[in-house]
């Protein structure tokens, strides 16, 4: 039912950085609430800030979000284009937005896409943002959506590799997403039965993971490595898949996994195998808690948008979706305790 209300916004919503499952599930809930309840108009900008910096917007209404909650990716597409990086880029979208009508912004992303929407916050552009990414490194939020489905691929995948490992008396190295933060690996390699995880957190010991992984053979078990794709060995470096950097200075791993294969086959004299999950940890259908977080992430993003609360990101605190200042959620990483990764540790090995 529509409330009495004295101001119709026109909200334009994007979506930046890696895609994850949930980020259409929170466009349906933003667009569900914001027209039914408040009578707020959308604009649906593509690829994530290209979309404001371009002009590149598309029609955002209750028919064009039907039935898109348990689709993967997004409807509006997503790029890593950082408009701090590109000519008069801040004055374009400030001019794209007045051009298309766009009183407000939601921009759904993590700590890159998020980060620009802190700078144009203080530049007095009205945003609110919602945290996602499966990676889970984003400050002030407990959770962010896309990270529980990450962990349940990951740990389906080292369920599947535990029987094969079993039957060739092998090694298999897992190699997960996880940038600067070890939580995929942590939770798939907790959930899965991991016998060694390695994170970017804590530089690793290659002779103590032959260790491990040669008691675990004693044992007369196969030993299921899992590598964080940005962790890295003592003394060492992490593993690049090429030297470019994107409009945000990251590099792109990849590589660890099969280094450590390598190194833990010479070191124990048993075959060591190496399986990357790569993308295949972002793409697919959401899991029920990362549609529900979704979800609800999206209903509190078009409330804070109709309080002209700006320069909020909505987070998940304990079991409540609650606002926080989006300078305070995108000031640093949230990384994986070293507390949390000793829990994990009373497993290597056994
Ligand atoms: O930030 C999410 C993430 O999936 C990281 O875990 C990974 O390093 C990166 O994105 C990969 O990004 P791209 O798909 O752009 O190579």
């Amino acid at each position: 039912m529509l409330q009495e209300d004295e101001r119709i916004m026109r909200i334009g919503v994007l979506t930046g950085g890696g895609d994850c499952p949930g980020l259409n599930a929170v466009i349906r809930a933003v667009v569900r609430k914001g027209v039914a309840t408040y009578g707020h108009e959308f604009v649906g900008f593509r690829d994530g800030w290209k979309g404001p910096l371009e002009g590149l917007s598309r029609p955002l209404g209750i028919a064009d979000v039907r039935g898109i909650l348990p689709r993967g990716g997004t409807i509006l597409g997503s790029s890593r284009t950082n408009p701090f990086k590109i000519e008069n880029g801040v004055e374009r979208i400030k001019d794209n937005l007045a051009e298309q009508g766009v009183d407000a912004l939601i921009a759904i992303g993590g700590e890159d896409t998020l980060g620009v929407a802190t700078k144009l916050f203080e530049l007095g552009v009205h945003v609110v943002g919602v945290p996602k990414t499966i990676d889970n490194d984003l400050g002030a939020t407990d959770y962010t959506f896309g990270f529980d489905t990450a962990v349940n691929i990951a740990m389906e995948a080292i369920d599947r590799l535990h029987t094969t490992a079993e039957s060739h008396h092998r090694t298999l190295v897992v190699e997960v997403m996880g940038r600067h933060a070890g939580w995929i690996a942590l939770h798939a390699g907790l959930a899965g039965g991991a016998n060694v995880i390695l994170l970017p957190e804590r530089q690793f010991d290659v002779d103590q993971v032959a260790g491990y992984v040669e008691k675990r053979f004693q044992h007369q078990y196969a030993p299921i490595v899992v590598v964080a794709e940005g962790a890295q060995p003592l003394d060492g470096q992490m593993v690049l898949a090429n030297q470019e950097l994107d409009s945000f200075g990251h590099v792109r791993l990849g590589g660890i996994g099969q280094w450590l294969a390598e190194q833990l086959e010479a070191k124990t004299g048993k075959e060591a195998r190496t399986v990357v999950l790569g993308h295949i940890q972002r793409g697919g259908t959401p899991t029920a808690f990362d549609r529900v977080l979704a979800t609800r992430l999206g209903l509190q993003a078009i409330d804070a948008v109709n309080d002209g609360d700006w320069g909020k990101m909505v987070a998940m605190q304990s079991t409540d979706i609650v606002r926080v200042p989006l300078a305070e959620a995108t000031r640093e990483l949230k990384t994986v305790p070293l507390e949390r990764y000793a829990e994990a540790e009373v497993f290597f090995g056994s």
